[in-house]
């Protein structure tokens, strides 16, 4: 066991949270996470209306009677979207945990904070750390620049900016990019952070609902298989490198290129069916640079276990040998 200021706060047996993921971050997937002793978050945006995620909600509890999130993500989309109404769908659900990214959270603080919820606000700089907890977030997890998904536009790693962050935060500290194993997580502690938050590593589990060749490939690649993209749009993400991915940067690369000019590569549907049909090709997914540390396909019990049980052993063997 390791207890950790978030352990306690967030009534979690293990600081070892699984954030938010855009078509991954379903029902079967929280709940074995939960069911693991971590925080799992749904991904509201999977779901195609507040409704859905009602029911999203209702099929996890069916699964699980530990704690979980949901994951809002405010980030431009295609679609317009009704952030108001997921937020109150989670609210009149009873979640106690929620997870914000993207943007700032401020407007929907007082309607979280007054029903109860602990907000976890996800970012990529101190400086919005800081302001997260000024506004009053419960926590911060602070994506490092090699994390998938988003990692912001400032590219400084976790090695810096999570002890950066733990300098001038408060409120507990969530560790995020890179986080593979056991190592990763006594590093995160010694940085300063009280959790740690793994996408890609889950992504690579039994329970996680994409295509085995997702998982295989995961398991195959190094960390130098992902690749920055909508760099030039200041909405930098860092998604598996494959053709279409090579075909945006390329793309990106010409001085009078326009956003419309990569939007049909990019398009989720495409990227659906790398998930769903496991044709890696078909469009761009997210995955981080710990690739290169994804050697199996686990399930999130043993994950959790083995990343616990290893760190206690770091701790107590090798760092206490240290004199
Ligand atoms: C497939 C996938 C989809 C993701 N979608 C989201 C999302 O919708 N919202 C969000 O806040 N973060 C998203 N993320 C980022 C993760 O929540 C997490 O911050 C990130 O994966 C941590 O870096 P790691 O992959 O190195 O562990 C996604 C990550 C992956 C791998």
């Amino acid at each position: 066991m390791i207890t950790t200021r978030f352990t306690k706060e967030f009534g979690i047996e293990h600081p070892v949270v699984m954030g938010g993921m855009m078509g991954v971050g379903c029902a079967p997937l929280v709940a074995a996470v939960a069911n693991a002793g971590a925080l799992g978050f749904l991904t509201a945006l999977t779901q195609p209306t507040p409704e859905a995620l009602v029911e999203e909600i209702r099929r996890t509890r069916e699964l699980t009677d530990k704690p979980f999130g949901v994951n809002v993500t405010i980030l431009p989309t295609l679609r317009p979207v009704s952030y108001e109404a997921y937020a109150q769908a989670i609210i009149e659900s009873g979640v106690k945990i929620v997870e914000t990214a993207g943007r700032n959270p401020e407007p929907f603080l007082p309607a979280f904070k007054q029903a109860g919820i602990k907000v976890i606000h996800k970012c990529t700089s101190v400086r919005h750390s800081v302001k997260a907890e000024k506004i009053g977030c419960d926590a911060v997890s602070i994506d490092g620049f090699e994390c998938a998904g988003h990692p912001g536009e400032d590219d400084v790693p976790g090695l810096v900016l999570i002890p950066c962050t733990a300098d001038q935060v408060r409120v507990p500290l969530i560790a995020s990019g890179g986080f593979g194993d056991a190592r990763g997580l006594v590093a995160a502690l010694s940085l300063g952070a009280d959790a740690i938050n793994m996408g890609t590593r889950f992504l690579a589990t039994k329970e996680a609902g994409v295509h085995e060749n997702v998982k295989r490939k995961l398991v195959e690649a190094t960390e130098r298989d992902t690749v920055l993209i909508f760099r030039k749009f200041r909405n930098t993400a860092r998604v598996f490198k494959n053709s279409v991915a090579d075909e945006v940067v390329k793309i990106e690369s010409k001085p009078d290129s326009q956003f419309e000019d990569i939007a049909p590569l990019v398009a989720g549907e495409r990227g659906r069916k790398a998930y769903e049909a496991g044709d890696l090709d078909a469009g761009i997914w997210s995955a981080g640079m710990v690739t290169g540390l994804i050697h199996d396909i686990p399930s999130c019990a043993e994950l959790v276990r083995r990343v616990v049980s290893e760190a206690t052993e770091i701790i107590h063997g090798r760092l206490a040998r240290c004199s």
